[in-house]
Formats: structure tokens, sequence, C-alpha cells
């Protein structure tokens, strides 16, 4: 592995501050897309999606999470919640085509999981930072509604909030060799 790959892998950081009024282009998005599909996929099903938002549809969601806090935690948490997610920059969702067969969905969800830590990896390397988040919002049929996105066909992976970063958190493994079992 050449020692920059090493660094970029162990020094990504998800990240939750992004710097506000800069967002990186759709050039650098579309670029990174490219190269994050070229993750390995059994049976070359290449069931992934993508959908870029715009500020339009990035406000439908804004307003559908704050509604969500509304009604668990009341209005001032709504408030909050949705003065902080207008400020994130940028806006991508993928998905998943959903396969019959029940190994298919399995293999072609991992496939869309290596695709998204490809694509966190380029951006990451570009000074771009990412967030995937899987929260209640994404679980929601309103979600779906606004992205345009058919629960019978599609499941989400995640959506990812990107930008250049504020703040790039600390983060911590355990020991790998805890988690390796070595047979003779
Ligand atoms: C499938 C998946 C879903 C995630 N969902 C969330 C989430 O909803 N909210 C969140 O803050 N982080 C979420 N994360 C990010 C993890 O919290 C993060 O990767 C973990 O804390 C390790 O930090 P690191 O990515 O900086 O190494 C998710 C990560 C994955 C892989």
């Amino acid at each position: 592995m050449s020692s920059s790959l090493a660094h970029t892998i162990k020094s990504r950081r998800t990240i939750h501050r992004f710097k506000t009024g800069e967002i990186p282009s759709v050039e650098l998005i579309k670029l990174a897309i490219e190269h994050a599909i070229w993750a390995p996929n059994h049976h070359l099903s290449q069931p992934w999606q993508f959908y870029l938002l715009g500020p339009r549809t990035a406000e439908l969601v804004c307003q559908l999470n704050a509604e969500l806090v509304r009604e668990k935690m009341g209005e001032k948490a709504a408030g909050i919640k949705l003065k902080r997610w207008r400020e994130i920059p940028g806006w991508l969702v993928l998905c998943c085509d959903i396969a019959e067969d029940d190994i298919r969905k399995q293999e072609d969800y991992a496939a869309c999981c290596c695709v998204a830590q490809n694509l966190s990896l380029y951006l990451w390397e570009e000074g771009v930072g990412m967030k995937w988040t899987t929260g209640t919002v994404t679980r929601d049929q309103r979600f779906y509604d606004i992205i345009g996105i058919d629960v019978q066909r599609q499941s989400i992976v995640g959506l990812f909030w990107y930008g250049f970063p504020a703040q790039i958190p600390q983060a911590e493994r355990k020991p790998s060799a805890d988690r390796l079992v070595i047979l003779p």
C-alpha cells in the first residue's frame, strides 16, 4: 500500500462541522463518484444510485427533519436543528437497487458501502469532508418522496453531508490485533 493511501485511510474522519458559504463544486462530486464506483461488486450488478440534492431539495429535507424533531422534542429544538441543517453545504444520497434474492441484496449493499468509502476517501484527499448519516429522517417515507425514490425499488444506504471541514474530530480504534484470529 502506498504511504499516501495509508495516510488517507487513517486520517479521514467523519466531519460534523463544515465551513459555511463554501460548497465543493459539482464537478468534483461527479469526479469522486466516477472513481468511487470502481468498488468491488459481485456479479457487477452496479446497484448504486446517487442523488445530488440542490438547495431547494435540501431545504425540504431540512424542514422535514425539523418537523420530526418538533414532534419529539418541541419547537425550540426544531428551530435549532433547522438552523444547523441549513448550514450544511453539500447533500448527497446514495441508494441501492433492491434485488429479489436475499444474498444478492446483502452483496449489493456491501458493494454500495465500498462505493461510499471510496467516495469518502477520494473527497478527503481533495480536502472535502463527509458525514454518512442514517438518521431518522432517512427512514421516513416523506424523505423518499422528496428525493423521488421508489421504496419498492431502492433502499437508502446513506445521506451524505459534505463540505470543507471546519473542525476535524479525533477518533480512536481498538487495536486491530484484538480483532484478528490467525488460524494455522
Ligand atoms: C452506515 C453508517 C451510518 C452512520 N450514521 C451516522 C449517523 O446517523 N450519525 C452520525 O453522527 N454518524 C454516523 N455515522 C458515522 C460514524 O458515527 C463514524 O464513522 C464513527 O463515529 C467513526 O468516526 P470516523 O468516521 O471519524 O472514523 C455512520 C457511519 C456509517 C458507516
